[in-house]
Formats: C-alpha cells, sequence, structure tokens
C-alpha cells in the first residue's frame, strides 16, 4: 500500500485547511498519509513515503520563505521517482502568481513525477477565507489521487 505525506506550510490556517481537506479524501479511500506542517518534517524521514503532496500559500508571487528553505532541503534527499502533486492558495486575479506552480516546477526539477497539475484554492482575502467550493473539491482530489494509487 502506498504511504502518502501532505506537507503544508500555512501562515493563517487556510493552506492547513485545504492540505486537511485533501488527507480527507484520501483516508476515505483506506490510504495511510500523514499530513505535517512544513516545519514538523525531518527531510530524513522521507524515504518512508511513495507519495508527497506539498503546498503553501503565494507569498509575492510565489513562494513562502518557509516554503522555500524546505525545497532547498529536498534538495539533498533523493526523492528521484516519488510521485507528487503541489498546490497552493491564492487570489483569484490571474496576476496574482502561483507557489503551487513554483513547486511543481521544483519538483520536476528534483525528478519526481507529477501524478496531477497544481491546483489553487482561492482565497477572498490575505487572511481567507477560503471560497466554498475550496475543501469540496480538495476532498475530491483527494479520492482521485487515492483511487489512481491503487
Ligand atoms: C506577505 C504576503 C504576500 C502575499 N502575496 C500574494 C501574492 O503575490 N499573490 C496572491 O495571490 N496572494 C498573496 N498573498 C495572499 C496569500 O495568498 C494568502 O495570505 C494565503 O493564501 C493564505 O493562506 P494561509 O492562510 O495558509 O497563510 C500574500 C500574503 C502575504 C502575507
Amino acid at each position: 500500500m502506498s504511504r502518502v505525506v501532505i506537507i503544508y506550510d500555512t501562515k493563517f490556517g487556510n493552506t492547513e485547511k485545504v492540505a486537511r481537506a485533501l488527507a480527507e479524501g484520501m483516508k476515505n479511500q483506506q490510504v495511510d498519509v500523514d499530513c505535517l506542517k512544513i516545519d514538523e518534517v525531518d527531510t530524513n524521514e522521507l524515504d518512508d513515503y511513495d507519495f508527497l503532496a506539498i503546498g503553501g500559500p503565494t507569498h509575492i508571487f510565489g513562494l513562502s520563505k518557509p516554503m522555500k528553505d524546505f525545497l532547498q532541503k529536498l534538495e539533498n534527499i533523493n526523492v528521484s521517482g516519488k510521485r507528487a502533486f503541489a498546490f497552493d492558495t491564492k487570489y483569484k486575479s490571474r496576476f496574482s502568481g502561483s507557489a503551487g506552480k513554483k513547486i511543481e516546477k521544483k519538483l520536476k526539477k528534483l525528478r519526481m513525477s507529477i501524478v496531477k497539475s497544481s491546483v489553487s484554492a482561492i482565497v477572498k482575502g490575505k487572511e481567507g477565507p477560503l471560497e466554498d467550493v475550496a475543501e469540496e473539491t480538495f476532498k475530491q482530489i483527494g479520492i482521485d489521487i487515492a483511487t489512481s494509487l491503487q
């Protein structure tokens, strides 16, 4: 059975909510999922997982500082060939940038296998709330990814 870790950064709690919705969808399909805040992750333990989902808030058109630091740490371990999915939270505007796209680009560079293009959950303001559909959408993505892993 695949072991999945969902790793998220969050400043105001919105990205945590979508990360947990993603985890809930996967758990519904009996997938073994850990959902960890970025500062709880020991990169040496990532070897135990077959699938990494990584998401964070969009800050200044791109990555938050903790996410930048984390992705840099990933360079020191071998994640090549593991499956992955990136996500973010952001404003609705198409000029707002997307942390998820940048995370995905980095994961590709690390030779991870992207199972689905990055998805953005939309926040209505800097501190949230999320758009009404966001958590339901991520739960469904969790179900779909988990089904594809079986
Ligand atoms: C310093 C800072 C810069 C931000 N820059 C952007 C941005 O360039 N584009 C965007 O869509 N949202 C931006 N935002 C809003 C974030 O998308 C929003 O705070 C985040 O999605 C909320 O997620 P969180 O509750 O997990 O922190 C910014 C927020 C902060 C605090």
